[in-house]
């Protein structure tokens, strides 16, 4: 009888990536994922440790898996409970004395050392794990996945060496790591012959990527993509997260030039006052920044933006604040995150003077997030009546419903058959709102024609 294995993960789409590797390897040990904690013979948390909130969520999760854990245990069966991912690796210790019940705590650059690590736990001895190897997790990942749908990340580079003062990631992933171009041009061809159309390539620090190229010279994340873009099956390709310093030009050229790179860039920004991103280490000021959108939006026309925003970093006071609004005047988003600063233990930020007060922080927020959400329902309303290519990723929540993406990153529901699952199909855009917009699809020869009747065809 197979094992059972549950996962929850929170954080980036770096964690997601991960989640799916270790059930992918922990699957060559008979190990079948489930939704349903309750019956899984190991439950792994990952976890993410960037603001304190999503640190207490594991400690709330915890006691729920060690009600699953018990309630077997009368059953006379065993369970084992994981915390993997950032938290794990930033506070291992405190786990193992705060809940006894975890069998194992192991970091995000240990994950290929799992089926030891699982036999250790089973032999009732609790492990903890969060060096950072000087092998690469990546050479000893399954290469194969299980599908994963038509759109999948693709880890290309990990870690951080910035330091901004405010974040934890250098600690918790360790130092920038670009994976060789060969490892990732085979990965994608894999997740190609699989039926994935768009490969989103991750790394904390994407747009530093850098490494061997198949040609023996050293590549940069432009010349990456460009050999990705050669790839048949692969239509669309997206990158995630960039750092302002690290666009050079042939990244902003490459969005003129590689057609399958989509519209659309992540680029945080954090704040819009020089002062406040001096403080926050991110070694740019607001004009540069300003500089690569303005190259970026003549590389590509109408190429979508997006940013990260931090409010209340201590010593931002109102006049810093206002600069953050007028650079998103400026700049026009389609869709932000923005975030209250939250002091994480052991970064500089956490003990410098000029603390903003909880009240102060909530009505920046609150100024901001208005804006964002106009700017947001505005680039939306705008592609209402015009025809847009829209991958269907996922099935919509309604039957007969499903769910896809726009070239610049909007979401998309629309009343569709469901062999149109995976395909590029043009829908016609009746509605937006906030988070997305609905419409209805173009017919033509292609989509009358749904794969199962051109096999029938054949
Ligand atoms: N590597 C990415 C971001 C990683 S974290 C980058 O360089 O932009 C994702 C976002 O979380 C950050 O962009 C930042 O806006 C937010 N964040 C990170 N640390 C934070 C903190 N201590 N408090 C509030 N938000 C934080
Ligand atoms: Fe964190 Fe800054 Fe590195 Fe992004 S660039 S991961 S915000 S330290
Ligand atoms: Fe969170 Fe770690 Fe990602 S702290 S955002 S899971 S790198």
């Amino acid at each position: 009888m197979s094992k059972k294995l549950f996962i929850k993960t929170w954080g980036c789409q770096m964690n997601v990536y991960d989640s799916h590797k270790m059930a992918d390897i922990l699957a060559s040990l008979g190990y079948e994922t489930t939704e349903a904690p309750d019956d899984a013979d190991l439950m792994i948390l990952n976890t993410c440790h960037i603001r304190e909130k999503a640190t207490e969520k594991v400690f709330s999760d915890l006691g729920r898996l060690r009600a699953h854990k018990e309630a077997k245990a009368e059953k006379g069966e065993k369970a084992l409970i994981a915390v993997a991912g950032c938290v794990a690796q930033a506070e291992g210790d405190v786990i193992l004395q705060r809940a006894q019940y975890v069998d194992m705590v192991f970091g995000p650059q240990t994950y290929h050392r799992l089926p030891e690590m699982v036999l250790q736990a089973t032999g009732d001895k609790r492990v903890v794990n969060t060096d950072f190897p000087v092998e690469s997790k990546f050479d000893y990942l399954p290469a194969d996945s299980q599908m994963q749908g038509p759109s999948a990340f693709l880890s290309v580079q990990e870690g951080c060496d910035k330091f901004c003062t405010f974040c934890v990631v250098p600690y918790t992933r360790g130092a920038e790591f670009s994976r060789p171009a060969e490892q990732v041009l085979d990965e994608a061809k894999r997740l190609e012959a699989q039926g994935v159309k768009e490969i989103t390539l991750l790394g904390q620090n994407v747009n530093a990527w850098h490494g061997a190229g198949t040609d023996g010279s050293e590549w940069d994340l432009a010349r990456l993509i460009s050999a990705l873009s050669d790839v048949k099956g692969i239509e669309r390709i997206r990158y995630m997260t960039s750092h302002p310093k690290d666009m050079n030009d042939d990244l902003i050229a490459a969005h003129g030039e590689i057609a399958k790179l989509m519209p659309f860039l992540h680029l945080p920004v954090q704040s819009g006052s020089d002062r406040i991103l001096e403080l926050m280490n991110r070694k740019h000021t607001a004009d540069f920044y300003i500089d690569i959108i303005e190259r970026l939006k003549k590389a590509r026309p109408g190429i979508a933006l997006s940013s990260d925003f931090i409010v209340g970093f201590p010593g931002e006071t109102d006049e810093d604040h206002a600069q953050t609004m007028a650079l998103v005047e400026r700049i026009t988003y389609s869709s932000c995150y923005s975030f209250k600063y939250s002091p994480r233990p052991g970064t500089p930020g956490a003990v410098m003077k000029g603390v903003v007060p909880e009240k102060t922080k909530d009505a920046r927020l609150h100024e901001l997030q208005a804006l964002l959400q106009k700017q947001q329902l505005d680039f939306n309303l705008s592609a209402v009546g015009k025809t847009v290519p829209v991958l269907f990723d996922r099935k919509g929540n309604k039957p007969g419903q499903l769910l896809g993406k726009s070239p610049w990153m909007q979401s998309v529901y629309v009343d569709a058959n469901e062999r149109l699952y995976g395909q590029t199909v043009d829908v016609m855009i009746e509605k937006a709102f906030q988070n997305g917009m609905s419409g209805a699809i173009v017919t033509t020869e292609e989509t009358l024609s749904t794969p199962d009747k051109k096999r029938d065809a054949a």
